[in-house]
């Protein structure tokens, strides 16, 4: 048998839409402040799609980004793996139309669906192809539209997300490089998928349907099973909170981020956070906020890079990577 290979980070892209909504504008939409939403989530501002704008085109800027930084053409990739709760269509996957417009014409393309931990779930996908040689440059994408799947009448849920793109390129390398992804954990429990869902789908309704979610529940939980799956990949990986540069969580709640990495010891100025100007985007928040911390020159080669994420089933999970 031959030695696993290392999936190692090689670009990182992100794309906002341009129109922004701020919190005063919210609330001239529903009864709520911008006091009320800062305090509770630090949410300052969220971009959301323009009209006829999808989670394909969104996808296709943030990919172009990551390969730009990259210096790869879009002609080497042979694995898409695209993480969304709101694709363009029922099927095909969102992911066989990035592959289309991006214009690679080999490999693979798939979604996965994990809601928030979406993007961690397509990161230790990516991971295990490229570690078993079965592709060799992987496009990891989280890309949503959450502004199209919100009931704009509930001021418990509309305040809290955005949309947004963010992508990673990776490509397999030799088993002894010393960058790559070092450890994944994902996890779920469908017993909590009353907690956080959409009340509607092709089976059932027939319908789009709109986000449903037990806040305060949902927070509950959020924090141990976050912290759970951190203490995991860092004890596989045989690190403690010291050597972690940055922390880059899915991006829901600032007082989610502030709990974990005070639970786990992670310093303020080593957490990335882009809640408060990007709002929660799910699948799309950890690339996205990667992206920012990378193009801002925080994140370095070499940097060991700690993520993770909860969200609907419920679904959660963590991952370690040296940059
Ligand atoms: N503006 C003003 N008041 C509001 C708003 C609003 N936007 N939303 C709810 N309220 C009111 C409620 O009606 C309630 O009023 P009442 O006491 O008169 O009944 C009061 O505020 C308190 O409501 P709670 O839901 O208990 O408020 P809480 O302090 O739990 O904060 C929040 C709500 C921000 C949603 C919090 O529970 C939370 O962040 N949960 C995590 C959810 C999350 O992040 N989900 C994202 C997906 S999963 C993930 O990504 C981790």
């Amino acid at each position: 048998m031959t030695a696993e290979r290392r999936s190692v980070v090689r670009g990182v892209g992100g794309y906002l839409p341009e129109k922004v909504l701020t919190n005063t504008e919210l609330a001239s939409m529903v009864e709520t402040s911008d006091e009320w939403i800062r305090e509770r989530t630090g949410i300052q501002e969220r971009h959301i799609a323009a009209e006829g704008e999808t989670t394909a085109d969104m996808a296709v800027k943030a990919a172009e980004h990551a390969l730009k930084n990259a210096g790869l053409d879009a002609g080497e990739i042979d694995l898409i793996v695209l993480a969304t709760a709101t694709p363009d269509y029922t099927f095909p996957a969102t992911a066989t139309i990035v592959q289309e417009r991006l214009g690679v014409r080999q490999g693979a393309a798939f979604d996965v669906h994990a809601v928030c931990s979406g993007f961690v779930y397509a990161l230790a996908t990516a991971d295990n192809f490229l570690a078993r040689g079965q592709a060799k440059t992987a496009l990891v994408i989280g890309s949503e539209t959450f502004s199209r799947i919100l009931d704009w009448e509930d001021r418990s849920t509309c305040v809290l997300f955005g949309d947004g793109a963010g992508a990673l390129v990776m490509t397999a390398e030799e088993p002894q490089s010393e960058r790559g992804v070092m450890q994944t954990y994902i996890r779920s429990d469908g017993r909590y998928r009353d907690l956080l869902y959409v009340d509607g789908g092709p089976s059932t309704t027939k319908t789009v349907g709109h986000l449903r979610m037990s806040g305060n529940q949902v927070f509950r939980h959020a924090v141990g099973k976050i912290s759970e799956s951190i203490e995991h990949v860092m004890q596989d990986a045989g690190l403690t909170a010291d050597d972690i540069d940055w922390f880059v969580p899915h991006q829901a709640n600032q007082r989610i981020l502030d709990s974990v990495a005070k639970k786990l010891k992670i310093p303020e100025g080593r957490v990335v956070s882009t809640v408060a100007r990007h709002g929660n985007t799910s699948a799309a928040s950890i690339p996205l906020a990667m992206s920012e911390a990378f193009e801002d020159g925080r994140i370095q080669p070499g940097d060991n890079v700690l993520i993770e994420a909860l969200g609907g089933g419920f679904t959660w999970g963590a991952a370690l990577i040296k940059f």
